[in-house]
């Protein structure tokens, strides 16, 4: 396989897992954005052939700066821009031995779909996205494929063109596979070790608790964790928690724990007066002052936001539980009305605004 991917047609067989990884060791970024651009950027820098495929605006970035990479330890790693190889489109590839789908929600169905079409039955693809149902929705969109679901536990920003900042720290996780196995060791050497997990949901919906801060943050235009430092944004982070925990607990579902505090307890935490909470989440709040979440982003720039993925998720599991999330619903109705009504809310705003 030549860096360039340009090999002939790959063949189409079914080959049983895992032998994708025989001589094959390239991995494909599917959506070069943050998290691709990060984790695929990790892999690169750690000698693993890795294709980029994404929109012009993030290529041409790329390829006219590079890759920067750095995090909130200090650490910078470059990868020159000659070295990355940077596509539009899946067509013409050289057959991947791992696919990271690393595009939004919304963006799930088409991209496993275009992924399916330019890759061998079998491969393996690894949804390194937010909320509870991505992997499923890629497996349904690519039948052909092998599926398994992934977890990012870090934020990552773009600070500048081809730069990108890893702002808070945590473990990447996916559902075992004989192939990711064969993979941990190029994760461990590329500094974003992987944990490979026989039931990935309760690490999803443990995730998907803490990403309900995502509305908020972006509702309240602040960097995160100015965000989390005034106690009625974190009020209503409470409330979108307390309701996903009942409709979680109808469910039988028991989230992991993903902070020093077990889930059942952050609600509390979070309603704790702020200088109390800044001793107590001194881990949580380890976050680089200027990191925000991709929704905050996401609504800065006029795109659709995943909140239907997240807030609506547990709207989703209340309604078949039997239990309420009346809180989830209305901020989700604020995130879907800010295109009309885009005006950052200080924290009482907020407040009066979901009812809490
Ligand atoms: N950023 C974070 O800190 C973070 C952390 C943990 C998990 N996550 C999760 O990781 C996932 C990715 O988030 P992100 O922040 O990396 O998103 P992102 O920066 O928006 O990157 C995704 C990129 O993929 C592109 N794309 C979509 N469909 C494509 C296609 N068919 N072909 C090529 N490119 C395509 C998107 O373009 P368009 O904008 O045109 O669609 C976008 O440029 C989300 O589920 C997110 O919740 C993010």
């Amino acid at each position: 396989m030549n860096s360039s991917g340009s090999e002939g047609p790959h063949p189409t067989a079914r080959r049983p897992e895992g032998l994708q990884s025989r001589g094959e060791s390239r991995a494909l970024v599917m959506g070069a954005g943050a998290v691709g651009c990060w984790i695929g950027g990790c892999l690169q820098a750690a000698g693993v052939p890795v294709t980029f495929v994404g929109r012009p605006r993030v290529l041409d970035a790329l390829r006219a700066h590079g890759l920067k990479l750095t995090d909130l330890e200090g650490s910078t790693r470059s990868v020159p821009a000659g070295a990355l190889d940077l596509r539009e489109s899946v067509g013409g590839l050289a057959p991947p031995a791992l696919v990271l789908l690393c595009v939004k929600s919304g963006a799930t169905t088409g991209a496993a779909a275009e992924v399916a079409r330019a890759v061998p039955p079998g491969t393996l693809l690894v949804s390194m996205q937010n909320g509870v149902s991505n992997a499923a929705a890629a497996q349904a969109a690519a039948p052909a494929l092998t599926v398994r679901a992934g977890m990012v536990p870090f934020n990552i920003a773009e600070l500048a063109p081809g730069h990108y900042h890893r702002g808070t720290s945590g473990l990447l996780a996916a559902q075992d596979h004989a192939l990711l196995r064969e993979w941990q060791p190029r994760f461990a050497r590329a500094g974003v070790p992987l944990q490979l997990h026989a039931d990935l949901l309760p690490l999803q919906w443990g995730k998907l608790l803490l990403n309900l801060n995502n509305a908020v943050n972006a509702l309240s235009g602040l960097p995160l964790r100015a965000q989390l430092l005034q106690r009625d944004y974190r009020i209503c982070m409470a409330a979108l928690i307390d309701e996903a925990l009942a409709a979680l607990r109808a469910a039988g579902i028991s989230p992991a724990k993903l902070t020093p505090l077990p889930p059942a307890a952050l609600p509390g935490a979070l309603r704790l007066p702020t200088a109390i909470f800044r001793v107590l989440a001194a881990r949580m709040l380890r976050i680089d002052a200027k990191a925000r979440t991709s929704m905050a982003d996401d609504l800065a720039h006029g795109r659709a936001t995943e909140i239907d993925a997240l807030c609506g998720e547990v709207l989703r599991l209340s309604r078949r539980h039997g239990t309420a999330a009346p809180v989830n619903e209305r901020i989700s109705e604020l995130v879907r009305a800010w295109p009309s009504d885009p005006r950052a809310r200080s924290g009482a705003e907020l407040r009066a605004a979901i009812g809490v």
